[in-house]
């Protein structure tokens, strides 16, 4: 099919819930992606923080076909080898006892928010604690309850009423969290590093004090590492970085790859509070999404593997402090391979400028650049994005 069918049938058939520039993608190779003109480009986007392993990775896709080859769905009635395996990979590299697959990111964190609640219930009873305490700036999806967590009310307003009993504190302000506790509340949700919100790090006052303060009053600590999870900042998980861990962990975005997945990691305590019938997915677990996701798990999880990542990021870190027009830039913050620059203008023709000239690149908020490649990038796409993204800054 022509580009110009394709861009016709999607502009005459598809919801416009997203604008999209003219151009399709044909094929891509590691972090490079290419389109119907022949043009290449450089992916610092990686599909919204996904394709951990770049594009058309050998050994994600050898996984995938062979398991295609097997079956492509069974569902959760029975007993699968490739969510099995999954599983206990998750489970024996973290902090948590039992996991729960489903679909996307705002899955896991609705499946977070049930299981909280669920662990309130069987607590405490039918009076059990409800409310949830979010943060200023967070993001945490767009399903109706993941929603009703996440601050920005343009995402919100339009589609009140959201699910009730969600408290908002300011992002790094423990008074502010504190304040928000009542007899009511059951669990606090928050990025280690919000992503959406503009690439802002937790303190690690901020969560160690969130640990101390749900340990104080009988919360659960939720951790979102939707985006900064699986080894996005140089360590296989955010919260590593901090020392503090969280009761309940929602993974999606790079956990297969590429193919829809969502995990919810929790404790023995939480999942001891979980009987069959109590939450449930026909997709979760997917035989292709975890056969992927094995792989996925295993290049990403390998200690020298992360710590290339870090050397890389100080090297990303140190170009753009060095190629950047200091006087348009208010901040660089994040860590490894997920780093927001904030200019002290909007974004978005910058963004559109390094498009254009093959460098695939997204915003953080109105004036925040964010660059989240794939996290099998070199130092050489390093230096050309960053070179590609300080001639548009420059020429802004
Ligand atoms: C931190 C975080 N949580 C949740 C989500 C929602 O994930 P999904 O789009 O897969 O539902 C996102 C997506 O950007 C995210 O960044």
């Amino acid at each position: 099919m022509h580009k110009e069918q394709v861009i016709a049938n999607e502009n005459m058939y598809v919801l416009q819930t997203y604008v999209r520039p003219d151009i399709v993608f044909t094929h891509g190779k590691g972090p490079y992606l290419y389109d119907t003109d022949g043009n290449e480009y450089l992916d610092f986007n990686a599909g919204i923080a996904v394709t951990a392993l770049g594009h058309a990775d050998p050994d994600w896709a050898e996984a995938v076909a062979q398991q295609a080859q097997k079956y492509g769905h069974v569902s959760n009635l029975y007993h699968s080898e490739p969510q099995a395996t999954l599983a206990r990979k998750l489970i024996e590299n973290s902090f948590a006892d039992r996991v729960y697959f489903c679909n996307s990111g705002a899955e896991a964190n609705e499946a977070a928010i049930k299981f909280a609640r669920k662990y309130a219930y069987e607590r405490d009873g039918q009076s059990g604690r409800h409310k949830i305490i979010s943060l200023t700036k967070g993001f945490h999806g767009r399903t109706m309850g993941a929603l009703a967590t996440t601050y920005k009310k343009a995402y919100k307003t339009p589609f009140q009423p959201l699910m009730s009993g969600v408290v908002f504190a300011e992002f790094n302000n423990l008074a502010s969290v504190r304040e928000a506790i009542d007899e009511e509340t059951c669990a606090i949700i928050v990025e280690p590093i919000q992503g959406e919100g503009g690439i802002n790090p937790s303190t690690k006052e901020f969560l160690l004090g969130l640990r101390r303060l749900c340990d104080e009053c009988g919360l659960l600590l939720i951790f979102d590492e939707v985006q900064c999870g699986l080894g996005r900042t140089g360590y296989l998980w955010a919260h590593e970085m901090y020392g503090v861990n969280p009761d309940i962990m929602s993974l999606a975005k790079p956990l297969a790859g590429g193919l829809p997945i969502g995990a919810t990691l929790v404790t023995q305590k939480i999942a001891d509070a979980i009987k069959p019938g109590d939450h449930g997915s026909t997709f979760g677990a997917n035989p292709l999404a975890c056969a992927a996701a094995n792989v996925v798990f295993d290049k990403v999880s390998k200690p020298d593997f992360l710590a290339q990542i870090r050397a890389n990021s100080e090297h990303m870190n140190q170009r753009l402090q060095e190629a950047l027009p200091q006087e348009k830039v208010v901040e660089i913050r994040g860590a490894g391979y997920m780093i927001g620059i904030e200019l002290t203008m909007p974004v978005s023709n910058i963004v559109k400028r390094c498009v254009d000239s093959g460098v695939l690149l997204i915003s953080a908020g109105e004036k925040t650049v964010r660059l989240i490649p794939p996290l099998i990038v070199s130092t050489d796409d390093i230096d050309r994005a960053v070179d590609v993204l300080a001639s548009a800054v420059k020429t802004a």
